[in-house]
């Protein structure tokens, strides 16, 4: 899913344009600039997703939560989008209480949907709707009191 960091981008003639559904990347950082992750945004049809993936030895500390939460601050606030959504496995426990805590709500289920260890699988659709959205959680927060400074966007 994280092959790619490049930003979402458009180009075309004068009557055309094409966006580019290529993910646009943020790194996780702790406070000490290690980096503990990634975060993922991309357009899917009309649809803005996204995806993250933890280091082994920093998941269970609440950091995916609290990235979650902060991108979606930076979607809601620099997009003019109704919705952003996200698909994980349906065996995948801690990814769906990321998005439950982070307010996604659950929309269904896409049967064998996703490949995994050679089988087909269910994904699980999450939404979270701009009213639901309601108000930033961390562009109101000093930086000290989060678990990392900055959510830093790579561009290759
Ligand atoms: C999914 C993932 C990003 C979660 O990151 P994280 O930083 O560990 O998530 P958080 O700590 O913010 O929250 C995880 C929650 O799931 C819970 N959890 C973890 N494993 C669980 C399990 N097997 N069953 C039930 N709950 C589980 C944790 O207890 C925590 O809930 P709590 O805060 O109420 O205790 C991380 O596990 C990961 O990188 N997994 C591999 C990549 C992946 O699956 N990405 C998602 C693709 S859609």
């Amino acid at each position: 899913m994280f092959g790619f960091l490049s930003s979402l981008g458009q180009s075309g003639s004068a009557d055309m344009t094409i966006f580019l559904q290529t993910p646009s990347g943020f790194f996780i950082e702790k406070r000490d600039g290690t980096k503990i992750g990634t975060m993922f945004h991309w357009l899917n049809g009309n649809l803005l997703e996204i995806g993250y993936a933890l280091l082994p030895a920093e998941r269970g500390k609440g950091y995916c939560t609290e990235a979650t939460q902060l991108v979606l601050d930076y979607l809601f606030l620099s997009k003019d989008i109704p919705r952003i959504q996200a698909a994980t496995h349906v065996g995948n426990a801690a990814s769906r209480k990321v998005l439950e805590k982070a307010g996604f709500k659950r929309e269904g289920i896409l049967r064998k949907a996703t490949r995994s260890r050679g089988e087909w699988a269910d994904l699980v659709i999450y939404s979270i709707l701009r009213d639901e959205w309601e108000q930033p959680k961390y562009s109101q927060k000093p930086l000290e009191e989060s678990c990392f400074s900055i959510l830093q966007e790579s561009h290759t």
